[in-house]
């Protein structure tokens, strides 16, 4: 099991940047330099910086799945450029959504440049997410796959804005079972992964939309795993690692796996204190602390842990499934171990 990012995860690092910067490449506009900012390549002054451009998990996940059924890396750039903006256009969003002041260790654009611009950057970066995976194109991917992966991308921004939209209908609700809080993950972060793995199946295996459909479900339960751990550091990881402030879920009432897992599963002592917290106006750092006491009495990050294990099994077992025996397929069951066991 790997805690730290396994060494797979920066082998593409550098071409994948490449690409990326190529799609930056004419635009001069000073609006830009937000964009920039946010992927970590310039500092809110706009000096050239190397700041942390994230785990770049979404371009691995495509690059490795394209390997493993025997294709190159180069020819699927494109895809994984688009992917990786798609995810940075959903963050810069996500955090005006949730007024989270920092991500990546450093300050959100939104709080350095207002919501509206912010509104802006994420805009810009949907659109060259897109114009990123037109750039197949030049990679002699034939014009019907590349409307293919071009509708599955769009496709793919619906799902994640629906559960975007889910996420934060659920902030108003009282209670939310486990399935309605599955169908919100499905949504705001397995349906990337799982584009991710399907782009790099299908532009590497050949077209194959059935094999790349099956490298999809590994992808898709990746995610969940993925993002129930993301849940986890969210209540109990250190802010200092992850790079995300602490406890904020709780504060908005997220309805976040521990929230979900305690209001619905744990006794009626805990699950009736946790309703008369939530159900008042404003919640303070006392409310915090109370609400950290019940999610352990409900055993709620155990659960949390054991739930990310289930999914990362799932995938793990898909993965099995196909009976690949190469490199590229041992690189994703390393990346689907470090979404359980990352700490950051
Ligand atoms: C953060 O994703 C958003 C979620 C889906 C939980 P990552 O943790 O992959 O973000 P970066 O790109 O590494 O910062
Ligand atoms: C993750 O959102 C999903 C998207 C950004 C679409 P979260 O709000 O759960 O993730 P973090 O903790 O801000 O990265
Ligand atoms: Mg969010
Ligand atoms: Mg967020």
């Amino acid at each position: 099991m790997t805690a730290s990012p396994p060494a797979v995860l920066d082998r593409f690092t550098a071409p994948v940047q490449i690409e990326m910067r190529q799609v930056f490449a004419a635009l001069v506009s000073p609006f830009y330099q937000m964009a920039r900012y946010h992927l970590g390549w310039v500092d809110q002054h706009g000096a050239t910086a190397a700041g942390d451009g994230g785990k770049g998990l979404r371009s691995t996940l495509c690059l490795l799945s394209s390997e493993a059924v025997g294709g190159t890396v180069e020819r699927v750039l494109p895809a994984a450029a688009a992917l990786e903006l798609v995810h940075n256009f959903s963050l810069v969003h996500d955090d005006v959504q949730d007024d989270s002041v920092s991500r990546r260790h450093r300050p959100t654009v939104w709080s350095l440049w207002g919501k509206p611009q912010a509104i802006n950057v994420g805009d810009s970066l949907f659109s060259l997410a897109r114009m990123a995976l037109l750039r197949l194109s030049a990679h002699a991917v034939p014009a019907d796959h590349v409307v293919h992966l071009a509708v599955r991308l769009d496709e793919t921004c619906l799902r994640l804005c629906e559960g975007q939209y889910l996420d934060m209908d659920f902030q108003q609700r009282p209670e939310v079972t486990l399935d309605q809080y599955l169908e919100m993950i499905d949504g705001k972060t397995a349906a990337l992964m799982a584009c991710a793995c399907y782009f790099g199946a299908f532009l590497g295996g050949g077209y194959e939309p059935a094999v790349a459909g099956h490298f999809s479900e590994i992808g898709r339960n990746l995610g969940l795993a993925f993002q129930i751990k993301d849940d986890v550091l969210g209540v109990w990881g250190a802010s200092g690692t992850t790079g995300k402030p602490v406890a904020d879920d709780i504060l908005s009432r997220k309805k976040a796996f521990p929230a979900v897992y305690a209001s619905t599963k744990a006794g009626p002592r805990v699950r009736a204190r946790l309703a008369e917290i939530y159900a008042q106006p404003e919640l303070c750092q006392q409310d915090v602390a109370r609400v950290l006491e019940l999610f352990d009495e409900a055993g709620a990050r155990e659960a949390a842990e054991a739930a990310a294990r289930h999914y990362a099994g799932m995938s793990i077992g898909g993965l099995a499934g196909l009976g690949l025996e190469n490199a590229a397929a041992a690189g994703l069951r390393d990346v689907i171990s470090f979404a359980v066991e990352r700490e950051r």
